[in-house]
């Protein structure tokens, strides 16, 4: 930490956070100390078939209030999917929003949360600090350990039309209360576990390198860095271990605080094209990225790369930024391979005539606004040709 970045006016916003094992039932509580009504629960088959959302029902029965469940969430939420969500919400009589899942429900339950409170679509929000009115309480109760939406003050929703994903970016989708409870992640596949840990691992390398950081969110994706390295493995490996499912859950939680005030970077603008063209894994997508975006922004983050190369316990030596930057790369690369991400763009059915779009569409994206080195359409392609 330099003292330039001490000096620097920042500000730092975080939902209340409840965290730990069997926090999940806690959900009928805290929507009963908001006076909830009638609650709706977002949530999707997957996460249903986990049981994860039966077991949040049964604790809002506990405290005798009335819920509707909406499940009409697709992997990469559609802005028609919102506009769902919202009618269900007001035929149902909703005044407050339970989301439970993965970044999916949860960026779909903000989406509907800000349709309910100002009565648009939710495509006129993109951008940032676009949404003029609150809507209902949210709680929201992840089940992966990566997406961080539960504590995001952003919403990723795919524009159908255009196949592009918007970003929402506003206090007013901030959750209310994040319920985290570390539990929840023992039902995910390895797939997922892989895919939603490099996800963390992204989060906390764009807020780590952002242009809009601060000592605050410096200070948490480092340990998000390090709680992700010393434990992704084992979660991938051992699936029930619960001392590795909480240092994932926690790593997560610090990798959203870190970029929910920082902001992200090329790989997140590069992923977020790819996911609305496409709809690709959001998370194994960003795994492609990050050792190639670490190459490209090396030279303009040097002294923050050597820290997280220090942080995941990779040789490097002063005098040879392009050597660290390689050596960096390369461990990136190796963890992806270790966690069974070996995909290349071409395996999705992306064609090469089709990476000149996805660029333009990653150089418009928010997110680059904060990479620590501006990147040009045909940079992006040369990337993209890269993971092709
Ligand atoms: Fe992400």
């Amino acid at each position: 930490m330099e003292m330039d970045d001490l000096l620097k006016l920042r500000k730092f916003i975080a939902p209340e956070i409840v965290y730990g094992p069997g926090a999940l039932h806690l959900a009928g509580h805290h929507a009963r100390n908001f006076g909830a009504s009638k609650a709706l629960i977002v949530t999707d088959p997957g996460v249903q078939q986990a049981g994860w959302t039966a077991k949040v029902e049964a604790s809002l029965k506990a405290e005798g209030i009335p819920y509707a469940v909406f499940s009409g969430v697709t992997p990469n939420p559609k802005d028609y999917e919102v506009t769902s969500g919202a009618e269900f919400y007001r035929s149902w009589g909703c005044d407050l929003i339970l989301a439970v899942g993965g970044g999916s429900p949860m960026d779909c339950a903000k989406g509907i949360g800000v349709v309910v409170g100002n009565d648009r679509n939710i495509l006129t929000f993109e951008g940032v600090d676009e949404v003029p009115g609150p809507g209902p309480p949210l709680i929201f109760i992840p089940t992966t350990a990566g997406t961080s939406a539960d504590v995001s003050q952003f919403a990723i929703i795919t524009d159908s039309t255009r196949k592009v994903k918007i970003a929402i970016v506003s206090k007013m989708v901030i959750p209310d209360i994040a319920i985290v409870d570390p539990v929840t992640t023992t039902t995910m596949t390895s797939t997922l576990t892989a895919s939603t840990g490099m996800d963390a691992l992204c989060h906390a390398f764009e807020a780590y390198v952002s242009t809009a950081g601060s000592m605050l969110t410096e200070m948490m994706a480092l340990e998000a860095v390090r709680l992700v390295i010393n434990n992704v493995d084992g979660a991938y490996r051992y699936p029930d271990n619960m001392n590795f499912r909480d240092h994932m859950m926690m790593a997560s939680l610090m990798a959203g605080l870190a970029f929910s005030n920082a902001s992200l970077g090329l790989v997140h603008a590069m992923a977020h094209s790819l996911g609305g063209a496409f709809d690709l894994a959001h998370g194994e997508c960003n795994a492609m990225l990050l050792e190639k975006v670490v190459r490209f922004n090396y030279s303009a983050a040097e002294g923050k790369y050597a820290r997280l190369a220090d942080t995941m316990g990779v040789r490097h030596h002063q005098n040879d930024p392009g050597g660290a930057a390689s050596n960096l790369s390369a461990s990136i690369a190796a963890l992806r391979q270790r966690l069974g991400i070996t995909q290349r763009l071409s395996d999705f059915g992306v064609r090469e005539a089709d990476l000149a779009q996805l660029s333009e569409f990653a150089a418009q994206d928010p997110c680059l606004s904060t990479n620590p080195r501006a990147a040009l359409p045909n940079q992006i392609k040369a990337i993209f040709k890269e993971i092709f």
